[in-house]
């Protein structure tokens, strides 16, 4: 595995990021509070929806950074009645985490986990409560504090996702994952109900891009950033045994490289002056990585683009007061850093864990965890392929599977198809797991081939035969300590 004989890199700092910072610290003096003549900070409500879709403590990133978000938002201003957060919650207290009650997301970064409001944890993290959650419908929501996105015609809505993903969908700790149409659904209705005047939405996952290519019109005055486009990883980082390293007390990665550059961009910035623009391109330059050996990924930006020349705070708040403190943490943020796949972070974290134990039978446990892992992954990709080929033949079944749709078309037709072959796959092969979600397009690509539910519940029984798939149950997620 590349990422695990990676040498230690040159920490490079991104000179642009560094040119920047000086002048950031001038304009700190002379602050234009009464230029905002036309702005509605007054009139209207700032509304927040943070979404980490993972749980267990591989995963430690996923909640960090929603933890990071929600501190950076409060310090900004906005209240917690308009601050929704999903988040699974098991981190804090986890018996592998070396700071009880404490969760951070960054080398040097401080706790962000105090005073993040519980609203919707453990079992009621699911794409049904976040859909309730931003149509403000309290009658359709199961569990949590029950608070919704209530916002009115003149309010502006952020949402921010985070974690593992897949072509055309989004992971979530319990049930089914939210399919990019559904979402895209939900949003339409927002605007439909003229529930807000205009929306931004940054999305971390791999394969990030495909959730709006070809599904998000531009006339719903929504904008939308992701971590990558549609066919490319995206990455974790402040990771054990890389650089910058977490803490030596931690075997996790602390965050994500889109994420971080976005957050420790808005921490670091006045963002009364610099614009969702602005931000975009600093975030993007950060993510490609180009000082790194790692590709990184390519942030993307969809929807309605005039929002991009709108200031930062109008979405994620700001206050001059919090922000001269901030200041003073700037500590590691704009290097470049190295960075993991989102899916070979799990596996990094397993083999830290294996590598800091000394009881015998636990590094056993440890070890054979590696090893299933491996195998359920070789056992996905396997029958993925082997699927592919009994259903379009040896030699095209590959390159039929892996087909790319032009970027203005969305990528399967029939999304009902693309949930019932996933189901079909699952109940012969097991889960697909957080991994496995890289098939997503494989299983579109059947749909837009015409294929039956029968066809493929034939070849599905052939290649996965046999198979004990009840290890892997749709609810497991992962390792679990
Ligand atoms: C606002 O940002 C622009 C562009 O980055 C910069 O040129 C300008 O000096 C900043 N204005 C203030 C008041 O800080
Ligand atoms: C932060 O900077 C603003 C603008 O210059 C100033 O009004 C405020 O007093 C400063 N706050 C702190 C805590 O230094
Ligand atoms: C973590 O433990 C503390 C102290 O026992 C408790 O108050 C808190 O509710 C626990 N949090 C979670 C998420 O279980
Ligand atoms: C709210 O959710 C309930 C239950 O799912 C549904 O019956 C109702 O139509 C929804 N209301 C609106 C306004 O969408
Ligand atoms: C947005 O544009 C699409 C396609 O041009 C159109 O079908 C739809 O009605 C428009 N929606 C709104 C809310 O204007
Ligand atoms: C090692 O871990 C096992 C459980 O996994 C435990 O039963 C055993 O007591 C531990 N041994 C030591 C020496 O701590």
């Amino acid at each position: 595995m590349a990422w695990f004989r990676a040498p230690v890199w040159v920490i490079c700092f991104a000179f642009l990021f560094a040119l920047a910072m000086p002048r950031a610290f001038a304009e700190g003096t002379r602050m234009p509070m009464k230029e905002d003549s036309t702005d509605e900070f007054d009139s209207s409500t700032r509304w927040a929806v943070l979404v980490a879709g993972s749980s267990d403590y591989g995963n430690y990133r996923h909640q960090a950074d929603v933890c990071h978000a929600y501190q950076l938002l409060r310090k900004g201003g906005l209240k917690d009645e308009n601050i929704v957060v999903l988040m699974y919650d098991d981190l804090a207290n986890s018996s592998l985490n070396p700071r009880p009650g404490v969760i951070i997301n960054n080398p040097k970064g401080e706790d962000v986990y105090a005073g993040v409001p519980k609203d919707y944890t453990g079992d009621y993290v699911t794409a049904k409560n976040l859909y309730a959650v931003i149509l403000g419908n309290k009658s359709a929501i199961k569990g949590g504090s029950g608070k919704v996105v209530n916002s009115k015609p003149n309010d502006r809505i952020f949402i921010y996702y985070t974690d593992h993903g897949g072509p055309g969908v989004l992971g979530m700790p319990n049930g089914p994952l939210v399919y990019a149409k559904d979402f895209i659904d939900v949003l339409k209705k927002k605007h439909k109900s003229n529930g807000y005047k205009e929306m931004v939405i940054y999305v971390e996952s791999c394969e990030s891009g495909s959730l709006f290519e070809g599904l998000l019109p531009n006339n719903l005055s929504i904008y939308v950033t992701t971590a990558s486009n549609s066919v490319e990883s995206s990455w974790g980082t402040y990771c054990p045994g890389m650089d910058p390293p977490p803490p030596p007390e931690y075997h996790t990665c602390l965050g994500d490289l889109y994420s971080v550059s976005w957050m420790e961009d808005s921490d670091n910035h006045n963002r009364r002056n610099e614009t969702v623009k602005e931000q975009y391109k600093r975030v993007k330059a950060r993510a490609l990585n180009l000082k790194d050996r790692h590709p990184g990924s390519h942030v993307m930006e969809y929807g309605t683009t005039t929002i991009r020349n709108e200031k930062l705070y109008l979405y994620q708040g700001f206050d001059p007061f919090n922000y001269n403190a901030s200041k003073k943490s700037l500590q590691s943020s704009f290097i470049t850093p190295e960075v993991v796949t989102q899916r070979d972070a799990d596996l990094l974290f397993m083999w830290k864990m294996y590598e800091r134990l000394d009881n015998r039978s636990k590094k056993e446990e440890t070890l054979k965890e590696i090893t299933e892992t491996l195998n359920h992954r070789l056992h996905l990709d396997n029958s993925v392929d082997f699927i592919g080929k009994l259903i379009f033949g040896a030699v095209k079944g590959p390159s039929i599977l892996a087909a790319v749709r032009p970027s203005d078309v969305p990528l399967v037709d029939d999304w009902n198809c693309l949930k019932v072959m996933v189901r079909v796959f699952e109940s012969h092969c097991g889960s697909l797991t957080q991994y496995g979600m890289k098939h997503m397009r494989a299983f579109a690509n059947i749909c837009n081939n015409g294929i039956s539910k029968e066809a493929m519940e034939d070849a599905c029984s052939t290649a996965c035969g046999g198979y004990n798939s009840e290890k892997w149950s749709p609810l497991r997620r992962g390792y679990s300590a």
